[in-house]
This record gives structure tokens, C-alpha cells and sequence, in this order.
């Protein structure tokens, strides 16, 4: 399993994820995402959508704006609730999460050794002295405080005048601007239960211990579905809550398995009574094996009526469904898969980082899923000295380009433009040399033909230019590259 630094570190050389503000000294916790970040970003939220919504009958979406009335926090409980219990450190005054203090190594001064400060793993006592940690894991000094309780969203003021009536919040998840639009939707669509409202969106939160890169910041985008179910039907013999619930677990946990992720690095958490949200009746979380270890991925909770019951109770608006059947009102029940795009892109780049040796030399290779790769072909001429090679090599690029992110490279020798895009996670090359185009100087006219490499394999095969279209559309339209690969001739490698 890759470490997180040598993640961060080629993030920022191959231009996936920067620091924010780095020429200030950089924003803690917060990313930018760069040339190749910004493609792969928006792959996986675009794959999300395709499958969430596209695809499904019964699922559409929305855009809520990110600033709500503050009413809607207070309805929903975050103003509240959503809190995390937050101690200090009175000597060092760093702020740490009192429910996560022991997941961490602490910083201990030992008396029973001469070198006294050293760091002990989490959770494990002082092997010289046995102590347990009771001060501050970070400087090992302080004394901690009590625990308060903190709230996690990011308040501002709308308007000129900064005072109480002014106040609201960047919300903290986008759930619910799905509520509140719940008789919208209704309305304009007509639908029936069970159905889906979806929306992906910027979410806040000032959380306490941000931090692993990616993993935890304080602004990060959701992929969010509130699929609302009529509480008083049944399927095959269950509550149709908790029927759909165990659909989309099952849903949520396929869809990582589908671009790649490991069966191995991913599992499914059960939330033990004590941790449930104050909304939810039970929630499962897809989890993923990351560098810090096994942590969540998605949640996927039942979130019962909660919610639209009490922005009904608050705003003093009806939002319930009509059952023509029991010729009843009802308030539906919510089951919500509610993902990150920013740690789903974290799952990805760990889960397709390889180190592999070939010919001795070391190959780092991302093996991401062609759909998730930010990058589909990169167009490489053999000699970026030869006019004819590079003018043949610019016009295949844009040719593919019009269908897939399709780049131009000849700023290395061949060898090392295969290696670049392997770090990069380039499903394929295509090399354009000197048996493509001929040389007129010597009256010898191209073949025509170009080399596909396949980044995995490294296999080439020599396949006319006229063929690409289709070639390209088979194998990034999820064919095999076995297949494609068996009715063309195998090129020795260039460079390989
Ligand atoms: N509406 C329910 C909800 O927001 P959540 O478990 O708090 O549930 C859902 O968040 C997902 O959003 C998480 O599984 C995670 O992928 C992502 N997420 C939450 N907080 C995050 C943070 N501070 N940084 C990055 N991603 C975060």
C-alpha cells in the first residue's frame, strides 16, 4: 500500500492536487486541484451522475444554492447538534478532537529514560515506564481542558451589516437543499415513491482536526442521493425503508468495486447504536482501506422522515406525498448514499498506485479504470525533429480529442513519455514514427499505420490511423484489450 507522502508528492509533481495558496505559505487543509486533478475530479462526480441519475428511472437532480436560510439549519438540528467535543491543550494551545484522541501517537517525556521525549503509538502505554497518555499527544506538556462542544459550520454574514440578524451558514452538506425542495420536485415532476432527488456540491465544515491531505478538509464536494420511499409499503415481505436501504448499500458498495477500487481494500461498517446520527435509524458506511488505515468512504443512512417532518414542523409547509392507494397522506422515509468526491478521488489514486521493476528499472504506473483515467490517449511522435511526424501526431490529437481528453507530448525521448503517462494513468499511447508518414526525401511513402501502447501490458500493436475512431471507441467503451489486441499485428516495442 502506498504511503501517503509519496502520494502527495506525486500529486503535486504531476499536477493533480496543490496546496491552497502555497505562495502564501499555503491554507491548512485546503487543495487545488490542478490540470490533471480537475479532469479525474470531474470524471468520477460525472461517472456518479451518469449512474445515479442518467441511468436510473427513478432518480433526478438538483442544484441548491449554497447559502440557505438559517432557519434550515436550526430545523434540521445542525445548529444544535452537529457538534464535536473539542478539548485544548493548556500549555501548547493546539485543539483536538476529544473522541479522537487516542487514534493518534502521543508525544511522551519519560522518566525512565535518560533521552526522554519520544513518540508512542496509539493507544499503546510508555514501554519503559508504562504511562498512558493523560496530557496533550502533540507537545506531551499540557494538561487537556474539559471537553466543550463545537459546532462545525462555517457561519457568515449575508449583507452589509455584520450582526445576529445577518448570520447564516455555508452549509455543510447539500441534503438539505433536497428537503427543502422535496415539494418542488414533487410538483414539477409528478414522480411516484419511491424516488430519488440528486445534487453534488461544495460543503463546509470547520472541522477540528482536519487533515491526510484529501481526506478531511474544511471545503470538499458531496455526491449526495435522498431516495424517498413510502414508509407504509413492503418489498418481497420488508419495510420498503429498509428494503431500499440494503439495495443501496449494495448500490454504493458495486459502484467502487465497477471503476476499479479492490474488493480487498473496501468493507462495509455497520454504526453501532451510540454513533448513529440524531437523524438516522441505521447507517452503513462503505469503507476503504486508505494509507491511515480503514475509514469511511460513503455513508449510507436511514434517515427516516426526520427531516421532512421537521422543516414541515418549522416552516409550516406540507411535505407530505399523497398515496392514492390508502388515499392517505404520508411523509416519506429517506435512505441517503452520501459520498465525497474528494475522498472517493483519494480511494482511486491509492487504489491504483503500482510500483512495478521492468528491465531492471522502477515503474511507477496508475491503473486507473479508462473511465476514471483523466487522461485517455496521449499522441506522441518518435522524432519531434521530423516536421511531417509532428504535423501527423497534431492532427491525430485533435482528431481524438473532439471524443476523448486526448493529449500531445514530445518533450522526452519515447522511453520516458511512456513512463510520464503511465504516472499519470494514461490508458493508452499512440506513436507516430517514421513508418507512419515515409520519408519523400528517399521517395518512400508511410504506411499509414500507428502504434497503440496499453499502458498495463505495455503491449503494442501497429493499426491504420483510419481506424483509431474505432478502435478507441471499443476498447474506452469498456472492451477488452485482449480482444482488440488478437486482430491486429504486435509491434516490437519503441522504448516500450
Ligand atoms: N448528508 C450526510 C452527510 O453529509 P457525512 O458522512 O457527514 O454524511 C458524507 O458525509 C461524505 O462526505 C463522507 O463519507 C465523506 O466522503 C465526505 N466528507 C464528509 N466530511 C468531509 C470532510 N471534512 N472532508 C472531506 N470529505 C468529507
Amino acid at each position: 500500500m502506498v504511503d501517503m507522502d509519496t502520494l502527495v508528492s506525486l500529486a503535486k509533481r504531476r499536477g493533480f492536487i496543490f496546496q491552497s495558496s502555497e505562495i502564501y505559505g499555503g491554507l491548512g487543509s485546503c487543495w487545488d486541484y490542478g490540470p490533471l486533478g480537475v479532469e479525474l475530479k470531474r470524471n468520477i462526480r460525472n461517472l456518479w451522475w451518469r449512474d445515479v441519475v442518467h441511468l436510473r428511472r427513478d432518480v433526478v437532480g438538483l442544484e441548491a444554492s449554497i447559502l440557505m436560510h438559517p432557519t434550515v439549519w436550526r430545523a434540521s438540528g445542525h445548529v444544535e447538534r452537529f457538534t464535536d467535543p473539542m478539548v485544548d491543550c493548556r500549555a501548547c494551545k493546539r485543539r483536538f478532537r476529544a473522541d479522537k484522541l487516542d487514534e493518534d501517537p502521543w508525544t511522551h517525556y519519560c522518566p525512565a529514560r535518560k533521552e526522554n521525549k519520544f513518540e508512542v503509538p496509539a493507544r499503546e502505554p510508555c514501554k519503559h515506564c508504562g504511562a498512558l497518555r493523560t496530557l496533550c499527544p502533540e507537545c506531551g506538556k499540557g494538561e487537556l481542558t474539559e471537553p466543550r462542544q463545537f459546532n462545525l459550520m462555517l457561519k457568515t454574514f449575508l449583507g452589509p451589516v455584520e450582526d445576529e440578524a445577518a448570520v447564516t451558514y455555508l452549509r455543510p452538506e447539500t441534503a438539505q437543499g433536497m428537503f427543502v425542495n422535496f415539494d418542488n420536485v414533487l410538483q414539477a415532476t409528478r414522480r411516484k415513491l419511491p424516488f430519488g432527488i440528486a445534487q453534488t456540491g461544495r460543503s463546509f465544515r470547520n472541522e477540528i482536526t482536519p487533515g491526510n491531505f484529501i481526506f478531511r478538509t474544511r471545503e470538499f464536494e458531496q455526491m449526495e442521493l435522498e431516495f424517498f420511499v413510502n414508509p407504509h409499503e413492503t418489498v418481497d415481505g420488508q419495510p420498503a425503508d429498509e428494503y431500499w436501504h440494503e439495495v443501496w448499500i449494495q448500490q454504493r458498495f458495486g459502484w467502487y468495486q465497477k471503476y476499479g477500487i479492490r474488493t480487498e481494500n473496501l468493507r462495509l461498517r455497520e454504526h453501532g447504536k451510540e454513533e448513529l446520527a440524531h437523524y438516522a435509524k441505521r447507517c452503513v458506511d462503505v469503507e476503504y482501506r486508505f494509507a491511515i488505515g480503514w475509514s469511511e468512504l460513503e455513508g449510507i443512512a436511514n434517515r427516516t422522515d426526520y427531516d421532512l417532518r421537521r422543516h414541515a414542523e418549522v416552516s409550516g409547509k406540507s411535505l407530505t406525498y399523497f398515496d392514492d392507494e390508502r388515499r392517505t397522506h404520508v411523509v416519506p422515509y429517506v435512505i441517503e448514499p452520501a459520498a465525497g468526491v474528494d475522498r472517493s478521488l483519494l480511494a482511486f489514486l491509492t487504489d491504483a498506485h503500482h510500483t512495478e521493476e521492468v528491465r531492471g528499472e522502477k515503474r511507477v504506473v496508475l491503473r486507473f479504470h479508462p473511465e476514471i483515467a483523466p487522461i485517455k490517449i496521449a499522441v506522441l511522435p518518435l522524432l519531434k525533429k521530423r516536421e511531417d511526424i509532428v504535423a501527423r501526431a497534431w492532427t491525430i490529437r485533435d482528431d481524438l480529442a473532439r471524443r476523448w481528453v486526448t493529449v500531445y507530448d514530445d518533450t522526452a525521448a519515447i522511453g520516458r513519455l511512456y513512463r510520464r503517462q503511465d504516472e499519470i494513468g494514461t490508458p493508452y499511447c499512440v506513436t507516430v514514427d517514421v513508418q507512419t508518414v515515409g520519408d519523400a526525401a528517399k521517395g518512400e511513402v508511410g504506411d499509414g499505420k500507428v502504434t497503440i501502447r496499453e499502458r498495463d501490458s505495455m503491449e503494442q500493436i501497429r493499426v491504420p490511423i483510419g481506424e483509431l475512431g474505432s478502435v478507441f471507441g471499443t476498447l474506452l467503451g469498456g472492451g477488452a484489450w485482449s480482444a482488440v489486441a488478437a486482430g491486429y499485428p504486435a509491434q516490437a516495442p519503441p522504448g516500450s
